[in-house]
């Protein structure tokens, strides 16, 4: 017999950044952060996991290829799953696995990004969300979201922020084991409907730097970012949350604004240093710098994370409209794969 789930995350923006750790290897983080789920039709992976007693080996596959798995963080999210796993039975099948069979029973695991990994974008949060929740829906795992969270960050640090849609704060938690270090749901999709994210894929280069390795560095050498994580951010979060419970645009965008720009900072301030925005990111900026200042308030938010592409965030359908236009005119697509993937997506929460 052969059974099996399948699951599907979106991935996260953070909009109040993680930017390194406190324990490497647990994936631990050295300040709170919060984000917005995107929508599942946009920017999702797709898992489908089966197990048999006839697999001799676990296997995965992305995006039709097979992977290792191999690597720390992959063993760690199975042999927690595993750990957690329950009893189940189809009689029909005639299924029947006890609890301590699942340490025994390999799995193959197929999992799929709707968006091409080219683009940079695939990040691994929607990943690690995804096969944690297929693996405990198939493992027939009872735990909650939270817990569920506090698994899928050790894949990947933001992934924990994916298991749940709307508003998303990664609590950093005090305890050495992380089991205090999970997500929770600030508000869910439908809180601040009215919402659109653009994404404009300014590069479909893969980042020189990964995250992991980038805040490393930053957490070695960076003088800002323990400041950042000390007096900034803790404040910060609080505001935030306020203001999406509010759906206070202005304070919103103020305070994203602000919190890419500083993480971006504390990036340069690391040695040696490290740029994840280039040229068009930085016009870009400017851009919405310019454009918000003309009219007193702001229209739009930008947040960029290690990468040079643009997550643009406007409070309304028709401002998302204008700001189109004004992307378009200004950065024109020129990239062949790009106009593949139909220019910048929109993308509605
Ligand atoms: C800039 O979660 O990719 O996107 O935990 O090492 O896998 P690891 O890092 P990762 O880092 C994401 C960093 C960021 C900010 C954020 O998503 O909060």
């Amino acid at each position: 017999w052969v059974l099996m789930a399948t699951g599907r995350s979106p991935t996260n923006i953070a909009v109040i950044k993680y930017w390194g750790k406190r324990d490497e290897a647990l994936i631990l983080p050295v300040n709170d952060s919060i984000s917005v789920t995107l929508d599942p039709d946009h920017l999702s992976a797709t898992t489908t996991v089966a197990v048999s007693p006839s697999f001799p080996s676990d296997r995965m596959w992305l995006n039709g290829k097979e992977i290792s798995l191999s690597g720390g963080r992959f063993q760690s999210c199975l042999r927690e799953i595993r750990k957690r796993g329950c009893e189940f039975e189809d009689e029909k099948k005639g299924i029947k696995i006890k609890k301590e069979d699942w340490e025994n029973l390999h799995v193959h695991i197929a999992s799929y990004n709707n968006f091409p990994t080219a683009a940079g974008l695939a990040s691994s949060a929607a990943g690690f969300a995804c096969l944690v929740f297929t693996l405990g829906k198939l493992m027939n795992v009872k735990e909650d979201y939270g817990e569920l969270s506090s698994i899928a960050r050790q894949g990947s640090g933001s992934a924990c922020r994916s298991l749940y849609g709307g508003f998303v704060k990664w609590c950093m938690g005090k305890k050495d084991d992380g089991s205090d270090s999970l997500a929770v749901q600030l508000a869910d999709e439908t809180h601040w409907n009215d919402l659109v994210i653009i994404i404009a894929v300014v590069s479909s280069k893969q980042k020189e730097t990964s995250s992991t390795s980038g805040m490393r560095d930053s957490v070695e050498t960076s003088p800002l970012l323990r400041y950042r994580a000390q007096t900034v951010v803790p404040s910060r979060v609080l505001k935030m949350e306020e203001a999406i419970k509010n759906r206070d645009f202005d304070s919103f965008a103020k305070l994203t604004c602000a919190d890419s720009n500083q993480f971006h900072a504390v990036c340069l301030d690391t040695s040696p240093p490290i740029f994840y925005m280039n040229d068009t990111s930085h016009r870009m900026i400017s851009l919405v710098e310019k454009w918000n200042h003309s009219q007193g308030t702001p229209q739009v938010a930008y947040t960029f994370d290690a990468g040079p592409n643009a997550v643009l965030i406007a409070p309304n359908r028709k401002t998302a409209a204008l700001l189109l236009q004004k992307l378009l005119y200004y950065f024109p697509p020129q990239d062949k794969d790009l106009s593949r993937c139909g220019r910048p997506s929109c993308t509605s929460r």
